[in-house]
């Protein structure tokens, strides 16, 4: 008898993008290979993937930057991962992900993860999240004090979502959306029928109220001790350095290290772990990995 094939969530990284706020940082490198303190801003939200549980991943970048992320994350292999890759022939969207990911997700559930978010702290919601999924969708939940400046969810007791609003005047929460998401099967056949927003962008937002509309879309508020940023300004960046920074050098831990992270989700072994530090250049970060080790 032949083993039922065990239902894998797949994730996508979507690291494409204009970066036209990071000009003229982004004139010839891509926004998510910018460092936020010692690591490339990509290895951050890839580990939250990974601390998802999430080994199949693929990553999404323009034609031109997509080589460079292939040179810089491989096939995975080495950190148990299998990562595939592809292009965005332009900037149209981030909904359209979903469209470029349909042979990838199969008929598996997704989650999408934008390569400029970081999240960081206990991320058991993340699994907790995925296992209540089911069929519809679901978006995280962020208290912020400026919400009129992200899409703010509102939503029951139930966590059923009640409206979800871009940027609003008046918004009627304090939670805003980060940029990941969660996707039953079926997420690119709702993609495919989103039609072009005003700016002429695929939006997630338009996806996700299709979800809405449907009465298909959960809220998962992210619990108090999460930090959340986004990394797309050169404030943003320098902030998130100094974040990265602070933590490093105050518990000693490595925060987005996709090695650590491959380790501590039992992705490979110890063995394997100290095969990969004993690879990596003498530099600051093989030291925090030496850490993380011992
Ligand atoms: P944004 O930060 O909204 O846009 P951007 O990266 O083009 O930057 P800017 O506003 O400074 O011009 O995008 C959010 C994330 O989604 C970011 O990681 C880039 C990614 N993205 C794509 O990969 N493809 C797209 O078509 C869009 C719109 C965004």
């Amino acid at each position: 008898m032949r083993a039922k094939k065990r239902p894998e969530v797949r994730g996508i990284l979507l690291a494409g993008g204009r970066g036209t706020r990071l000009y003229p940082m982004t004139a010839v490198a891509s926004k998510q290979l910018q460092p936020i303190y010692d690591k490339p801003m990509v290895y951050y939200p890839l580990t939250t993937l990974m601390f998802a549980g999430i080994r199949d991943i693929l990553v999404i970048s323009s034609p031109d930057d997509l080589p460079r992320y292939r040179a810089l994350l491989g096939d995975g292999g080495d950190w148990g991962l299998r990562l595939s890759y592809a292009p965005q022939a332009a900037p149209r969207g981030i909904a359209e992900a979903l469209v470029i990911g349909e042979e990838f997700i199969g008929d598996q559930a997704s989650m999408l993860m934008l390569g400029d978010n970081l999240i960081y702290g206990r991320l058991d919601f993340l699994r907790e999240a995925l296992a209540g999924n089911g069929s519809g969708a679901t978006v995280f939940a962020y208290p912020v004090g400026n919400p009129g400046d992200f899409g703010v969810v509102e939503f029951d007791a139930d966590f059923r979502v009640l409206s979800l609003e871009e940027k609003p005047a008046a918004p009627k929460s304090n939670w805003a959306v980060p940029g990941i998401y969660i996707y039953g099967p079926g997420v690119a056949a709702r993609a495919k029928s989103l039609k072009p927003s005003a700016r002429g962008e695929f939006e997630i937002t338009d996806l996700n109220r299709a979800y809405l509309a449907e009465g298909l879309l959960k809220a998962k508020p992210m619990g108090r001790g999460i930090a959340w940023l986004d990394t797309g300004t050169p404030e943003s960046l320098l902030e998130a350095s100094g974040f990265v920074h602070a933590v490093q050098k105050r518990q000693g831990l490595v925060i987005g290290s996709p090695e650590e992270a491959a380790y501590r989700m039992g992705f490979i072994s110890p063995a394997g772990f100290k095969a990969l530090i004993e690879r990596i250049p003498s530099s600051e970060y093989q030291a925090c990995l030496k850490r993380a080790l011992e």
